[in-house]
């Protein structure tokens, strides 16, 4: 449910059970595909999904890639309902809570580690840095996530950052990003499409009466304020300036 106490933001509401979402990024599993495929994930991999959510993506990469694969990520509340779905669905993955900025795994652990829409929420030199911390040498770290164009203002960076605490990099300032931790053999991907896609998917889901019903949610719980901070952070992710990219490096 949308909750009062949390702070108005789309994020939230896209948490929230309110919108029936368990792929909680645009693009679905056709990009959880395709970084696995650029990280060649495949056979006997150890994988890390960083801020795995409600635990779909794993579950996909399990069935598809056949590889092994542990999820991290800071909420109870996703931690508890992927742990549920492991067991429903007969599968044998972990998923522990844990904190992207300080992961509980030694140096060289996995030989792949991902993490989906999720980088630009957190300090990104220092989960980045963690992820190639536990990735063994000549492992892959991949992400998708949102992306500004090169000719956005600060206006709605700082409006993004201030309602939803996203801070996203332009694609190549992602690329940079990866450098800077040492990562190498670089690869960006401009998924942008994928963002207004995702919206009409969700619409259509939801209905007209069901757009209404979350309309309504957001006014009785978090006021007028509320609802046009929501409204402004959207208009931002439907904006020209919001992308969506896929990062992909290699540890030397
Ligand atoms: C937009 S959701 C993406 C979830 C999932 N990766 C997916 O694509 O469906 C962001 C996720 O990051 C998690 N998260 C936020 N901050 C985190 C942190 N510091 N450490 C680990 N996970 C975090 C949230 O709880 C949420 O599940």
């Amino acid at each position: 449910m949308i909750k009062k106490n949390k702070r108005p933001s789309l994020e939230n509401i896209i948490e929230s059970e309110d919108l029936f979402l368990d792929i909680l990024h645009p693009g679905g599993f056709e990009i959880t595909r395709e970084l696995a495929q650029l990280c060649h994930i495949g056979k006997v991999i150890n994988v890390l999904d960083v801020g795995s959510g409600t635990g779909e993506s794993a579950f996909y990469l399990v069935r598809n890639f056949n590889c092994h694969i542990i999820g991290i990520d800071i909420s109870d509340r996703m931690i508890k309902k992927a742990k549920r779905k492991a067991i429903d669905h007969g599968v044998i993955i972990q998923f522990k809570k844990a904190d992207a900025h300080d992961l509980p795994f030694k140096d060289n652990t996995f030989d792949v580690v991902i993490s989906e829409c999720t980088t630009s929420i957190l300090d990104k030199k220092r989960a980045i840095e963690e992820m190639a911390r536990v990735t063994r040498s000549g492992g892959y770290i991949g992400i998708h996530d949102i992306c500004w164009k090169k000719d956005t203002p600060e206006h709605p960076k700082q409006k993004l950052a201030e309602i939803e605490f996203r801070k996203p990099e332009t694609l190549d300032g992602w690329k940079t990003q990866f450098e800077k931790v040492g990562l190498i053999d670089i690869m960006i991907k401009d998924r942008s499409s994928l963002i207004p896609e995702w919206e009409i998917n969700i619409s259509e889901k939801l209905g007209l009466l069901g757009r209404l019903k979350i309309l309504l949610k957001i006014i009785k719980n978090w006021g007028i304020g509320g609802l046009r901070k929501v409204m402004e952070s959207r208009r931002i992710f439907h904006s020209h300036y919001t992308g969506y990219g896929i990062i992909v490096g290699k540890k030397t």
